[in-house]
């Protein structure tokens, strides 16, 4: 296994930072995560575990060790009369693994088509789409703790899966690799057309019947539209959650403001569209230097060429500060800064 020092992150992260990490290294099994985590040199520095780097912000140099998981496979661990359960390793990549569901009928992920990085890091933020969480289709996951060095088997209510949540992202933040998720998946399929962009694109489509390929079909188009690609301009998809508010607050919102975007939540809170609210603050299309608010998307912040880190972080806080000042509206930050 080899260990590169300082070296470039730039093509690691979908934001096109240009940081480094003081030690990186890619880990293809188990034994090798063991015996680095073993190796004196590197138990008691920072790490840092990469996937795709789709949903992260370089704000500086990592001074610790970077381990690209590169774990491989993909199996059908058993089947019943109405599931299979599929078994893939944490460092596939994520719409290759959907698309392996597509082709074989396993239903369930096809709305989650296209959402960029590997498996092994849809369960930190339980990665949703188009009216889909994985949470939906989740059964376990294996994981290794960094300091037992054991592997230990995560059902979902252990994960406590939330909107763009996990136990990953709190309470067990840094202390777990994750080496593998298995998903429940339907042979009984149970299309989930509830967003109404799936339904207008499957007609614009001429489909009749739905199929688990029209609809990832129809998904891959949509965000093809609306979306910018990381390979020509840098970016980690929505830079904000959508902020929950209490009813009352929606409804004051809505009377100065008829237009905002809000959808009821079972807890009787609403969700805002942070989209709309920036876009309303003025943001959209805005630059500064070569840090921008998309001009499609305003919940995405994009990286024009050669911006820092700690450039977007700024823009960032900008518009944290306007939505906040217009709205009184806190937005959350959903990309992980590093
Ligand atoms: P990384 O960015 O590499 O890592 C993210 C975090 O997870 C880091 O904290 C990292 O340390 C940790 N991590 C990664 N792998 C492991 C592991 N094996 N064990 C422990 N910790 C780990 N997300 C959505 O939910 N829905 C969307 O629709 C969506 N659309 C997007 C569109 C675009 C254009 C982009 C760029 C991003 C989008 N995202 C979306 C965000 C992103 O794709 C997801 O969060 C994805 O799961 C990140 O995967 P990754 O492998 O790139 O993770
Ligand atoms: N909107 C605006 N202006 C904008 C952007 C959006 O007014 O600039 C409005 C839209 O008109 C629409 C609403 O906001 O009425 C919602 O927009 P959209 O359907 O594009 O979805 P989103 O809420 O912006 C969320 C997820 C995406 C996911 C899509 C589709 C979050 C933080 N983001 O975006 O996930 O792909 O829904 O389900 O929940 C990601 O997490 O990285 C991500 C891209």
């Amino acid at each position: 296994m080899k260990v590169l020092e300082n070296h470039s992150l730039k093509k690691f992260n979908t934001f096109g930072i240009d940081a480094t990490a003081r030690y990186f290294t890619e880990v293809s099994n188990l034994e090798e995560i063991r015996e680095i985590l073993c190796e004196s040199k590197f138990s008691a520095i920072n790490r840092l575990i990469l996937g795709g780097g789709s949903n992260l912000l370089f704000t500086k140099n990592f001074d610790g060790i970077v381990l690209k998981n590169n774990l491989k496979g993909i199996e059908l661990l058993k089947e019943d009369a109405d599931f299979y359960y599929v078994k893939s390793a944490a460092g596939e990549v994520w719409h290759e693994f959907v698309m392996h569901c597509v082709k074989n009928n396993y239903a369930g992920l096809e709305n989650l088509s296209l959402i960029p990085g590997n498996v092994g890091a849809s369960p930190m933020q339980n990665i949703g789409a188009y009216g889909v969480e994985i949470k939906d289709f989740f059964y376990e996951l294996e994981a290794f703790h960094i300091l037992d060095k054991t592997l230990q088997t995560f059902n979902a209510a252990q994960c406590k899966f939330g909107y763009r949540e996990s136990v990953f992202k709190r309470e067990l933040k840094n202390q777990f690799i994750i080496t593998s998720v298995t998903f429940k998946l339907s042979k009984h399929p149970q299309f989930n057309t509830s967003y109404g962009a799936i339904e207008t694109e499957l007609a614009s489509m001429g489909i009749q019947e739905k199929s688990i390929q029209s609809i990832s079909a129809a998904v891959c188009n949509i965000r093809r539209s609306k979306l910018p690609n990381p390979a020509e301009i840098g970016n980690a998809g929505s830079f904000f959650k959508n902020p929950e508010v209490v009813k009352g607050k929606y409804e004051f919102l809505k009377m100065q403001y008829p237009g905002i975007v809000g959808y009821d939540l079972e807890n009787g809170n609403v969700k805002l569209a942070a989209g709309w609210l920036i876009e309303q603050s003025g943001w959209k299309g805005k630059t500064i230097g070569d840090a921008g608010v998309h001009k499609l998307q305003a919940l995405v912040l994009v990286n024009y060429g050669n911006a820092k880190g700690t450039e977007i972080f700024d823009l960032s806080q900008k518009v944290m500060d306007s939505v906040k000042e217009k709205f009184g509206v806190e937005l959350e930050r959903e990309v992980n800064i590093i």
